[in-house]
Order: structure tokens, then sequence, then C-alpha cells
């Protein structure tokens, strides 16, 4: 039911302009209105906090019937449940989940998390925004960088260092609010693909935020973001997932009706080969998702499972997405088509929420300690 409320969403909500939001990079507000009232946007909080109270495994079904048809807005759903609900319902305290979890699960407000700056992409413990503890407030400044939902969010989830000499153990992550005095929203990025949805690099000069906007204890930021990262990459694979079987349907769908050397092209092994690896592939990385996605909802650790779905569905959804151009030919190289936009916005899945080669670090160092507990 849920994948079916989904994929009839997607059809008839962001199927239409599909193609002039990508180019004109228009945020689908409307749509995002309509996410909300569905229930898309807090799926997985407890409906005491206005969520949806599902699991998981109901969210990246969704995602990936969501993400099939338009993958800005499926990163704009996967950051608000994923990453900003998950974590303050997690993490936070009972009043910050009255006060922001509550708008945010209801879809009235959407959410933004702050990671990445100038230069700490990958290398995340590196942060030079800092948070100097003044007593009641920490004064936050610095800059952050490739922000989805930058400018239409209202709530920020920030992390920041408090005691640089700490290291990674002195990050903070705090709650700020869009309209903080010295909160400024900066340029808006013009990408290659998700191009819905909004990206910008944010700005913080003196920014006073009160102590009880801090998620946890102190000095509990990194852990946060990293914890938090680790579900929100389950997001993303469900995403890159969508991306690369919403390319399958349509080269499928093509390969059926269009005809060359008297038959149509499916009937050529050279295309039926290609749709044969397409959708084993799609298969094998749609096991991995759920599988990660099943872990979390048992409660088991998915540190791994999550990584290796995130990685392989990315490194499909780029394979499967280059191949459904190919398969369309010239038409696939065009815009109305749809494919190469799957594939432009395929990219990304291999790069944000940790890299492909940050995804493989992780599944090395889980593989090295599973071999030295079993010595
Ligand atoms: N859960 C809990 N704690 C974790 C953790 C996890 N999954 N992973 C690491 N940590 C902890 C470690 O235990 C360690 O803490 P202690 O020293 O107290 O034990 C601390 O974090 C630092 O870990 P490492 O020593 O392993 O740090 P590192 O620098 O070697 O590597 C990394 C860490 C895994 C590479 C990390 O920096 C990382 O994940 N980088 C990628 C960052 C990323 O994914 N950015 C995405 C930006 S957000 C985004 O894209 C959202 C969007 O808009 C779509």
């Amino acid at each position: 039911m849920i994948r079916d409320a989904a994929r009839d969403f997607a059809q008839t909500e962001l199927l239409p302009g599909v193609i002039e939001r990508d180019n004109d990079q228009k945020f689908p507000a409307g749509a995002v209105k309509k996410m909300g009232e569905l229930g898309f946007l807090g799926m997985m909080t407890d409906p005491a906090y206005n969520g949806g109270g599902m699991d998981t495994l109901s969210y990246v079904l969704a995602m990936e019937e969501i993400s099939k048809i338009d993958a800005s807005a499926s990163v704009i759903m996967s950051v608000n449940n994923s990453l900003v609900c998950w974590g303050l319902e997690t993490y936070g305290n009972e009043e910050q989940k009255q006060k922001y979890l509550t708008r945010l699960a209801s879809g009235e407000i959407i959410g933004a998390f702050c990671l990445s700056e100038p230069e700490a992409g990958s290398d995340a413990t590196s942060q030079r925004t800092t948070a100097i503890d003044q007593g009641d407030y920490y004064l936050l400044n610095g800059t952050k960088n490739w922000i989805t939902n930058g400018n239409s969010a209202s709530i920020y989830l920030v992390m920041a260092q408090t005691h640089v000499s700490k290291g990674h153990r002195g990050i903070n992550c705090l709650i700020v609010e869009k309209d903080m005095d010295g909160f400024i929203v900066g340029k808006k990025e013009d990408k290659l693909g998700i191009r819905g949805s909004d990206t910008h690099s944010l700005m913080f000069t003196d920014v006073k935020v009160p102590k009880e906007n801090r998620i946890g204890e102190e000095g509990f930021g990194f852990k946060f973001a990293m914890k938090t990262l680790s579900g929100g990459r389950i997001g993303i694979a469900a995403q890159a997932l969508g991306i690369a079987s919403g390319a399958l349907e349509l080269a499928s769908k093509y390969a059926t009706e269009r005809k060359a050397f008297g038959k149509s092209i499916s009937q050529h092994q050279a295309i039926a080969f290609k749709l044969a690896d397409m959708a084993t592939k799609i298969e094998a990385a749609r096991l991995l998702v759920m599988k990660a996605a099943w872990l979390k909802d048992q409660g088991q650790n998915y540190d791994k499972a999550s990584a290796m779905a995130k990685l392989y569905a990315s490194e499909v959804a780029m394979e499967a997405t280059v191949e459904a151009v190919q398969i369309h030919g010239g038409y696939g190289f065009v815009k109305e088509y749809h494919v190469e936009r799957l594939m432009r916005d395929a990219k990304i899945t291999q790069i944000y929420e940790g890299t492909s080669e940050i995804q493989r670090i992780v599944i090395a160092r889980a593989v090295l300690d599973e071999a030295s507990a079993i010595a």
C-alpha cells in the first residue's frame, strides 16, 4: 500500500513539470507541501510527534518510487526523514522534540543537516565552524557548503567545533533557526543533477545559539553526525535504487516500442542482455537496501550494511542510467525522454552522505574488525 501510494503520488504530482523544474532549478514547493500532508516527510517518526510511525522498510519503498520520477523531491524527503527527524527523535530531548520535531515530521517546515564545509567534506572531523561557549549560549561562526534544503529549510542541525583541543570529541550539534541574527543563506549552487533541490552555502557570523539547542551531551556532535548519517545512507541507497529502477522501466518500455532491422530492439540480443544485466544488478541493490533497512528495524548494527547498500546501489544507478541512455540512442540524449536527467541525478548518489570511497573505508574497517574479533 505504501509503495502504491508513493508511486501514485510520484506519477500524479511529481511527473508533471519535472523536466521544467530540472531545467529552471525550481524547488518543488507545492509537491513538498503535499508530501508533508501525505506523511512522506516524517515517515519513521513516532505519531506522538506527528510522524507516520512506520518502519525503515516502508520508508525505502516510498523513497524508491519517488526517486524513479523525481530525485530532487526524494533528496528533500530523505534529508528531512532520516537526517533531521530521525536525528532529533533519537538524540534530542523532549523540549526539542516538542518545539521542532512535531513541525518537521508533519512537513509544516523542513530541515537541513549541516556538516560539510569548504575544507571538510569526506574529512568530516576537520570542522572549522566554531561554537564558542559563552555561558547561556554558543557563539557560532563559520561557513557550511553544499547544504540540501539550504534555503527552503527553517531548522538547521549544525555541527561546530567547541573545543579544538579535543578534536572530534569537541564538536557539538546545534539546532539553528533560520531567522537567528547573523545567519545568512549564501549562494545557490548550479548543479549537474537533482537541480530541483536547493543546495546552498550557509554563513554564520556571531550567531547566538541558546545552550538548550545543543543535541545530546557536550561533545556529542560528531557521534551524532556519524550515527545519523549511517541511517541517512539507507535513504540515499533507496534513492539510487529508485533512479536505477526508473531507468530500467523507461528503457524496457522504449526497447519494446522501438523497432530497428525489422523487429523491436528488445528482440536484439545486444539490447536484451543490457536489460538483463541492469535488472540483475538492480535486484541485488534492492536486497542490500532492504537488508540494511531490516537490520535497522531490528535494532541491530547497520553501519556496514548501510555503507554497502549505498556503495552498490549508487554504482548501479550510474551504470543503469548510462545504459538506459544508450538503449534510447539519440532520444536518450534529449530531455523529453527523462533518462538523461536520471543519468545526471545518479551521479550525486556516489558523492553525498559519504562518497563511494568513504563507504569503502567504512566497509573495510568493519570487515577487519569482524576478522580480528574471530581471530
Ligand atoms: N557511529 C558512531 N560513531 C562513529 C561512527 C558511527 N557510525 N563512525 C565513526 N564514529 C566515531 C568513532 O568511533 C570516533 O570516535 P571515538 O574516537 O570517540 O571512538 C569518531 O567518530 C571519529 O571516527 P574515526 O576515527 O573513524 O574518524 P576518521 O576521520 O578516520 O573517519 C569517516 C571518519 C568515517 C571517514 C567520517 O569522517 C565520514 O563518514 N566522512 C564522510 C562524511 C559524510 O558522509 N558527509 C556527508 C555530508 S551530509 C550530506 O551529504 C547530506 C545531504 O545534504 C544529502
